[in-house]
């Protein structure tokens, strides 16, 4: 009897041992598979990002959105003055260098900062975080190299319809650290994910300014003003509320100009308050509030020498001649599909014959 439940114990132990070690290879299996798979899959993603990298050369990395690296730790750079100046300078811009600045008058009265919102680091807040990592670059605009130094002075002559700062000065000097300061972290040729300008989607129509100024007057009136002339601050050095059109505001060569950077800025910032995540306009009223904005009269530029290579307009500049068929009316308010299809298919066909002259 105690020899039978010897034997049936022992088989019973013996099927245990092979389930537990059916169970322990299963769990091996898993684990391997699941490892391997992953890296795979990073492998291909990584291949893919090289790819597309080779073909546009600057990498778009994936969330998390960039954060800039923090004004505590300035006291450790060896130009940390330098850098603060420049913070400065971009903050109240208009204190130095409006119509009443400290140190010159070459400026409309607004700042930097008005379109580049907390000194130029918030996320989708038109920021500086991929300057530092793709400066000096081959901009269409000017059909150039350009360095940061002539990215800013754009800016001063466009969008704060001003003069250009000579490069040698210490306010150039002071605003090309701070933003390089705040860039330092992200690598070469790499644009992180949150940068500059929210990217709205397409509508299937033309943007509408009637529409636009309904909008408006409900949800941006109360700030900027009925006649988008902002409002002064009591002692007249900077505004509290910045103009959207008028003389003094940004004229028709600047960035915010082309209605998908005036309606990306918008969605993701204002009415003031407003973020990427918590928006308070839909992608219409972002759309046809620019067409507003961007049909009231505005300061003008020469801008003869722009864009020498026609062919590198984006879909939304405004003023031709163009390489396509398509109106002024329509690179000006939309539909933009049609046009950005045909410069997608341009491109294709470049890049085709590119490789077949390689060959
Ligand atoms: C009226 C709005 C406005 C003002 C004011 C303004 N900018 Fe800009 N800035 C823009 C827009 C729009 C762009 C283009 C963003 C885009 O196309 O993604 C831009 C682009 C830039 C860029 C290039 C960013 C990049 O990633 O390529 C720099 C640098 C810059 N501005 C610096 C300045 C400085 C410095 C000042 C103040 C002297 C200033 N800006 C004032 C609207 C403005
Ligand atoms: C509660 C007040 C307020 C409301 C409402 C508001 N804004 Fe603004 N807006 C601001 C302030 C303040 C700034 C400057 C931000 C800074 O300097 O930090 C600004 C900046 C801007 C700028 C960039 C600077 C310029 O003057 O070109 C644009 C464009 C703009 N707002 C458009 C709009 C539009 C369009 C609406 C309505 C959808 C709107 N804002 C509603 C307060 C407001």
């Amino acid at each position: 009897m105690q020899n039978i439940n010897n034997q049936i114990l022992d088989r019973m132990t013996g099927v245990y041992r092979v389930m537990i070690l059916l169970l322990v290879l299963t769990f091996v299996l898993v684990g391997v598979l699941t490892l391997s798979y992953f890296g795979v899959f990073a492998a291909l993603q990584t291949a893919a990002q090289k790819s597309k990298a080779k073909r546009n050369s600057y990498v778009e990395v994936k969330p998390p959105l960039w954060k800039p690296i923090s004004m505590e730790a300035v006291w450790n750079e060896p130009n940390k003055d330098l850098i603060k100046y420049g913070k400065e300078l971009i903050s109240n811009t208009s204190v130095y260098l409006g119509p009443s600045g400290k140190v010159a008058h070459t400026s409309n009265g607004m700042n930097c900062q008005n379109c580049h919102l907390d000194a130029g680091s918030r996320a989708w807040g038109n920021n500086y975080g991929a300057v530092a990592s793709t400066y000096p670059k081959f901009r269409e605009r000017s059909g150039s190299v350009e360095t940061i130094e002539k990215r800013v002075n754009d800016c001063f002559e466009r969008s704060l319809n001003g003069k250009a700062l000579d490069s040698s000065s210490r306010e150039m000097k002071a605003i090309v650290a701070y933003i390089k300061y705040l860039g330092s972290y992200v690598p070469k040729d790499t644009i992180p994910k949150g940068t500059g300008i929210w990217k709205l989607k397409f509508m299937n129509r033309a943007a509408d300014p009637a529409g636009g100024q309904v909008a408006y007057e409900q949800k941006c009136v109360s700030c900027h003003g009925r006649n988008g002339e902002g409002v002064l601050n009591p002692d007249k050095t900077a505004y509290t509320y910045p103009p959207l059109w008028g003389e003094h505001s940004y004229n028709q060569g600047a960035g915010l100009f082309r209605l998908s950077r005036f309606a990306g800025y918008i969605k993701a910032n204002m009415p003031f308050g407003a973020t990427y995540d918590k928006p308070q306009l839909s992608d219409e009223e972002a759309w046809d509030i620019a067409a507003y904005v961007n049909s009231r009269p505005r300061p003008t530029k020469d801008l003869s020498k722009d864009w020498p290579n026609i062919a590198g307009k984006p879909f939304d500049h405004p003023f031709g001649p163009y390489v396509d068929e398509f109106s002024e009316e329509q690179h000006k308010f939309g539909p933009f599909k049609p046009i950005d299809d045909a410069i997608k298919k341009r491109k294709k066909a470049q890049q085709k014959a590119n490789k077949l002259a390689k060959n």
